[in-house]
């Protein structure tokens, strides 16, 4: 069995009701249903969410320390968070993917949020696509052969 570790970050545990009109009406419950549904029988997909960026920062040492690909939505640690990004680059350096994922298209929003500090160190980026952006993050994983995906 492999495992995909999709961890999220502050104010996504209030999925569902935060902001509807950016981030749709599912909450995380809705995205673990659908991820372990996207996800081949041989995957387990660890769906987790803190507001706490130390929290965050631990979850990625384990996955350095398991060899565990992540899907990590930063959001808004994303944007200035530099001790997050040299936890993700302890990630990729060590040859494991990690793909940054929004929900939303940060991009055609404010201009805080067309910075990600994240980026330059994660395997790639999937943004704008609702929930479909865990899930095509997640089918890049799986396509991965076994020892790192
Ligand atoms: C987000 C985008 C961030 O700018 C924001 O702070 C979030 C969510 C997204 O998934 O679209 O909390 O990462």
């Amino acid at each position: 069995m492999r495992t995909v570790l999709v961890l999220n970050g502050p104010n996504l545990g209030r999925l569902g009701s935060r902001e509807p009109d950016v981030y749709g009406s599912a909450n995380l419950g809705d995205l673990r249903v659908l991820l372990t549904e996207a996800a081949p029988d041989d995957v387990t997909v660890d769906v987790r969410q803190t507001d706490d960026e130390a929290e965050l920062i631990h979850w990625l040492y384990e996955a350095v320390d398991t060899s565990t690909p992540v899907v990590l939505n930063p959001a808004a640690f994303t944007h200035y968070s530099y001790a997050l990004r040299d936890a993700a680059a302890l990630v990729t350096k060590a040859g494991i993917p990690l793909v940054e994922v929004h929900i939303s298209n940060p991009h055609a929003r404010e201009t805080f949020r067309h910075t990600s500090v994240v980026s330059a160190v994660a395997t790639g980026v999937i943004a704008g696509f609702g929930f479909d952006s865990y899930r095509l993050a997640l089918d890049h994983i799986v396509r991965l052969p076994p020892a790192v995906g």
